[in-house]
């Protein structure tokens, strides 16, 4: 593949994984945590699932990116002969595109339901288990960028 095209390949993985893992920390550590402190439920729940709606739509083709560029680049060099580093991105970046999955299909609805109906204990326990999959996927993330890089170790 001509190095033109593998640099292209790997800026939109990286443009893609910035977005993803950087989406996660200001959700997570900015977001959230001042809706917490200044609305109440019926207001905080609406806010948080509508910004989240806009996030995980963005995120949803960040995903697409990230495992099909990931894989144009291991191609390139083969399976066989991708370093350790390589294999364990994919596996963690593959968990992490399916807990993505899961919370994008089952418990977005769930919360996009309960806050349509004004249920607000059924809307923040939605939002309590995609708070813990979206952390759990943040801490994914940085062990995935350890992996990425660790092939520089030598
Ligand atoms: C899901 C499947 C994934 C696959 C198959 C994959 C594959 C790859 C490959 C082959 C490279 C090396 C490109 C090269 O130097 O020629 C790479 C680079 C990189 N990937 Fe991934 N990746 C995946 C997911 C992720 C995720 C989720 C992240 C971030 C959370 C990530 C972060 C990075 C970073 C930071 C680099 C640059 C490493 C460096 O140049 O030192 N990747 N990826």
């Amino acid at each position: 593949m001509p190095s033109l095209a593998v640099a292209l390949l790997i800026f939109v993985h990286l443009l893609a994984a910035v977005v993803w893992v950087g989406g996660m920390v200001f959700a997570h550590f900015a977001l959230r945590p001042a809706a917490v402190e200044v609305l109440d439920p019926p207001r905080r729940l609406p806010l948080l699932a509508a910004a989240l709606g806009r996030f995980f739509r963005i995120v949803a083709v960040a995903v697409v990116v990230i495992v099909a560029s990931g894989l144009a680049l291991i191609a390139q060099v083969g399976f066989a002969r991708a370093p350790v580093g390589w294999h364990v991105m994919l596996a963690t970046g593959l968990v992490m595109a399916g807990v993505f999955a899961y919370i994008h299909a089952v418990l977005y609805p769930r919360l996009k339901r309960a806050v349509a109906e004004a249920q607000w204990p059924q809307a923040a326990a939605a939002l309590d288990r995609i708070r813990r999959l979206v952390f759990f996927n943040l801490v994914l993330g940085v062990v995935t960028l350890a992996a990425a890089v660790s092939p520089r170790a030598g």
